[in-house]
């Protein structure tokens, strides 16, 4: 049983994050996708709310789950008993970034190995930030996230909440 984690922060998960997914699928018999509280990041929506907005989405892959983690994600990752952490690079920009961070989850854990995958091209300038902006000033985000997550986000907006 080859295992990984598809760690992120998720706020919220777009297609592109789901394109990552699916082909982690295909390559693992078992994908844990790892919500981080990413409290530094200040998101939007609280881990449960991101956890919620994901599950529907992943439904149908029956050897995906979701959950929520804090603390270091090596450690995370091996109480999982997982092999591998899977990641997304959409363009060259993403590369110092994962790579740094690549090597860091490393020096911590050498057994655990981070894989990377591109997701389609048509997704490489979707990013959660844009995607909270475009929805905070009343734009159509359907073409980047699932329609719960849109729901989510018109409602979110339409407390006042700010991106
Ligand atoms: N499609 C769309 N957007 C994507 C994407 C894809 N395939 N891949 C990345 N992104 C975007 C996200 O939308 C997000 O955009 P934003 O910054 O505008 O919000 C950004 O890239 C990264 O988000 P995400 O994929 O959700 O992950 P992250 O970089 O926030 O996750 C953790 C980082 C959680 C994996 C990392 O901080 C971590 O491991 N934290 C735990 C603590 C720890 O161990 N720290 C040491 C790490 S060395």
């Amino acid at each position: 049983m080859r295992h990984c984690i598809y760690p992120g922060t998720f706020d919220p998960i777009t297609y592109g994050h789901l394109d990552v997914l699916s082909r982690a699928a295909k390559l693992f018999d078992r994908v844990t996708v790892a919500v981080a509280e990413s409290a530094g990041k200040a998101p939007l929506f609280t881990p449960a709310e991101r956890l919620q907005m994901i599950a529907p989405n992943v439904a149908n892959l029956p050897h995906v789950s979701v959950t929520t983690f804090s603390g270091l994600l090596v450690e995370f990752c091996m109480a999982q008993q997982a092999d591998a952490i899977i990641r997304g690079l959409r363009a060259l920009s993403d590369f110092e970034f994962e790579f740094n961070m690549a090597l860091m989850n490393r020096h911590l854990e050498p057994e655990l190995e981070t894989l990377f995958v591109m997701p389609n091209e048509q997704f490489s300038y979707t990013s959660s930030t844009l995607v909270k902006q475009v929805a905070a000033y009343g734009g159509d985000v359907r073409h980047f996230v699932p329609p719960n997550v849109a729901e989510a986000l018109t409602a979110a907006f339409r407390k006042g909440k700010l991106c």
